[in-house]
């Protein structure tokens, strides 16, 4: 099935990924491309429609990022945000400079008053708040362009040549600070790029599909699930694409919250495939046994799962295809460089070559966290993985402070399936992004009942955060933390004391280990 295509032409900002989610919510499909790429290339997707994106550079500057001017004289409508709008006055014949005084300089949220005659600002109020985040100021716009929006400080805030059908806006529309930023990229589509709103989760699914098929052929594919909202997605996929071809190794270390592993078997029950579950609890606790340094224990885990991993790939022998739930700020991260090591989580990127195959395939590649749990929707998946929240792969072993024994993991389990209990009574998993417990290994004095009692403070952490990068600490209700403390010191037999951390990260991290 194919669906128009607008593409984002990324010059580097920092909400790009948030201007392909934005036109894809408006019903329209898209891609991210770098501004280095070809313009044959752009020209060979066929776009509707092309949307530059920001950037941290000046054009002004000699080697900032720039454009094949015959991007121009083809005839696709262009939208410029912020950098890609003074890039587009630039190479036009406009004039960009740096602004001279602080008032021509904008950030934040700024008063902004619209021409509502033009096309992208039909049917808006014409006076609204937008999100500015600029310091170089268009001097003089190009030939051809009027002047459709601005503020108290700047006469010109937005341009357009509706002739052309070039738009450019210094604001940022797509980030929710912009009141009706939303309805402007809606208006630049449907409006401007005549864009049909052909691109559903259902018609996704049906394409990505029909691709999986089509590469697969007769093909064997193998993945290994983990039990997370993109592997299992994956695993959706391939399982309705190519079912029989498909064998899951879904490696139980025995760190799992309760029930987890049963869950995960239980959904993939329904699709004819090939699936293994290997229980490697008694395994992965001996090579723990006595391990407390967190990062000792993720290597021994990592290490484990791929040993574990590759003695199931050899029972089964040469496969065409690895498939990865790779999802598309994952590609993004993955890119960003040299940032420091504070924990060893972020894999991405690195392909097992102890695994005999021949290509990888990464159905997910181009879709936000978002649309991957929409899509699991859309295959059938049950709601409790597909609005899982994020879970670190060494699991409860980053979750129990010191060494790790079966003992404390049951409790831990045992505790944090009351503390996830509790927060789904009380209605307040959607304010969440990420909740658990951790077993710490601290001791304290209690009484129960007539006896002291010396058991294990248990710690209780939810966070609240858009990418876990930085986050809050919950402010979860009073009365739904004294209920959580109540039962689990009730029905937990080995943990006397609950604590709740108040940290947010930076300077703490989400887990703490
Ligand atoms: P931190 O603790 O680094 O957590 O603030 C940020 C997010 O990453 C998850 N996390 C991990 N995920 N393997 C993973 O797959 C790991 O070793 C790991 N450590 C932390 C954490 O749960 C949170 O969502």
């Amino acid at each position: 099935m194919s669906h128009q295509t607008v593409i984002v032409l990324d010059f580097g900002g920092q909400y790009n990924q948030l201007i392909a989610r934005r036109v894809r919510e408006c019903g329209v499909y898209c891609e991210v491309k770098p501004y280095t790429t070809p313009l044959a290339q752009l020209k060979a997707l066929n776009p509707i429609g092309i949307i530059f994106t920001g950037g941290p550079n000046s054009v002004y500057l000699e080697d900032s990022p720039r454009v094949d001017g015959e991007i121009f004289t083809w005839g696709v409508p262009i939208l410029g945000i912020c950098y890609g709008c003074q890039l587009m006055a630039h190479s036009l014949g406009g004039q960009v400079t740096q602004a001279q005084d602080d008032s021509a300089r904008e950030y934040g949220k700024t008063v902004t008053y619209y021409d509502t005659s033009c096309r992208l600002f039909d049917g808006l109020p014409e006076e609204g708040v937008s999100w500015m985040s600029h310091g170089d100021y268009m001097a003089r716009v190009p030939e051809g362009f009027a002047l459709t929006a601005r503020s108290d400080a700047c006469p010109n805030v937005a341009i357009a040549d509706e002739a052309r059908r070039f738009y450019g806006v210094q604001f940022h529309p797509e980030v929710n600070h912009t009141r009706h930023g939303v309805d402007m990229i809606r208006n630049f589509l449907y409006k401007v790029c005549g864009a049909v709103g052909d691109w559903t989760m259902e018609d996704y699914k049906h394409t990505a599909i029909a691709a999986v098929r089509e590469k697969v052929g007769g093909g064997k594919v193998l993945l290994a699930l983990s039990g997370g909202v993109d592997s299992s997605v994956v695993a959706a996929l391939l399982a309705e694409a190519v079912g029989p071809q498909l064998t899951c190794v879904f490696v139980d270390h025995g760190l799992m919250r309760k029930n987890e592993g049963d869950e995960v078997e239980a959904a993939f029950s329904k699709w004819n495939i090939n699936f293994i579950r290997v229980d490697a609890e008694t395994r992965f606790l001996l090579k723990l046994a006595g391990v407390s340094e967190p990062e000792h224990k993720r290597k021994i885990i990592g290490e484990e799962f791929i040993r574990v991993f590759e003695e199931e790939a050899k029972k089964i022998g040469a496969v065409d295809f690895l498939a990865q739930g790779t999802i598309y700020p994952d590609v993004i991260e993955s890119g960003a460089g040299d940032a420091a090591v504070i924990k060893s989580h972020h894999n991405v990127g690195g392909l097992p070559d102890y695994v005999d195959f021949k290509e990888i395939i990464e159905p997910l590649r181009l879709l936000f966290k978002d649309e991957v749990r929409q899509l699991g929707r859309e295959l059938g998946l049950p709601e409790y993985l597909v609005s899982r929240q994020p879970f670190p792969g060494p699991g409860l072993a980053i979750r129990i402070m010191g060494d790790i024994t079966k003992e404390k993991a049951d409790l831990l389990r045992e505790a944090d399936f009351i503390f996830r209990e509790e927060i789904a009574k009380a209605g307040e998993e959607k304010n969440l992004s990420q909740y658990f417990a951790v077993l710490t290994n601290t001791r304290s004095v209690g009484v129960m009942g007539d006896g002291r009692t010396y058991d294990y403070t248990l710690a209780l952490r939810a966070v609240v955060t858009d990418d876990f990068m930085t986050a809050d600490w919950a402010r979860i209700p009073y009365e739904v933390l004294d209920r959580i403390s109540v039962r689990i010191v009730n029905e937990v037999p080995g943990i006397n004391r609950i604590v709740y951390d108040i940290t947010s990260k930076p300077p703490a991290t989400v887990e703490w280990e």
